[in-house]
């Protein structure tokens, strides 16, 4: 599998023969509006990522929860969650991360045509990476969130005792460390920054839930917003 930067033409190594008998019937399902008008929202995705440690899970799982009392329909998906399931046996090689955030960008965008706010919670290191789940979910829909915080925080929190074990060589291709990080850049910038070295948790979730809302919800202003996007 290869994705070939920015212009997105990434394709899998499946021969063409395997897609012979199969026949998309997108045109026949339900469409996306009707289920948008039943939930009386609109469905997107809200890409957080940054590194391990950084406040990624923590900030989705508490906007979820957030959102959900407030009558708003979710679904998270959570980079140590999907691991264990859809993408299980996928490590932290360049292609094994392309081919985690390939499919859960692919999952992604099924909720988001459901309607559903979809919260996604990975480490997504490089802007390729970005690029491609961009492209799969397709522009509107897409929220690049970027919750950043040193490296030296996330080392002192190390909340899962990973830092240390790549600290002492037993965890390989460790981010930030020997697999690298590209933070977004004017060139490619992100749509929302939590920086959780300065912000405390609770400001994060505030900035979070109002980006959210000014999204999701067919308002009057959020007409205008979408008229002058
Ligand atoms: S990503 O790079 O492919 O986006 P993802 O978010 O799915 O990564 O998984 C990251 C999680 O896996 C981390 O939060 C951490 O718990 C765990 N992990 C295990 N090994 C590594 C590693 N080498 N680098 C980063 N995270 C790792």
């Amino acid at each position: 599998m290869h994705f070939h930067g920015e212009s997105a033409t990434y394709h899998t190594s499946h021969p063409r023969k395997l897609m012979e008998n199969i026949h998309p019937i997108f045109d026949h399902v339900l469409d996306r509006s009707s289920k948008e008008k039943l939930l009386n929202q609109k469905g997107c995705v809200l890409w957080l990522y940054g590194l391990s440690g950084a406040g990624k899970s923590t900030l989705a799982t508490a906007l979820e929860k957030q959102l959900h009392s407030e009558g708003i329909m979710t679904q998270l998906l959570d980079g140590d969650n999907i691991r264990t399931g859809l993408n299980k046996g996928l490590g932290f090689s360049d292609e094994d991360r392309l081919e985690n955030i390939r499919r859960i960008a692919e999952v992604a965008k099924l909720f988001a045509h459901a309607g559903i706010v979809t919260i996604t919670s990975f480490i997504t290191p490089k802007q390729t990476l970005r690029a491609m789940a961009r492209e799969i979910i397709g522009e509107d829909d897409f929220h690049e969130i970027f919750v950043t915080c040193s490296f030296e925080t996330c080392e002192k929190r190390d909340v899962k005792g990973l830092y240390a074990k790549a600290k002492a060589g037993t965890i390989k291709h460790f981010t930030g460390r020997d697999s690298s990080f590209e933070p977004p850049d004017d060139a490619h910038p992100a749509a929302l920054v939590l920086d959780t070295d300065k912000q405390s948790e609770e400001a994060c979730l505030k900035e979070l839930n109002a980006f959210t809302m000014a999204r999701i919800k067919p308002t009057a202003k959020n007409q205008k917003l979408k008229a002058n996007d």
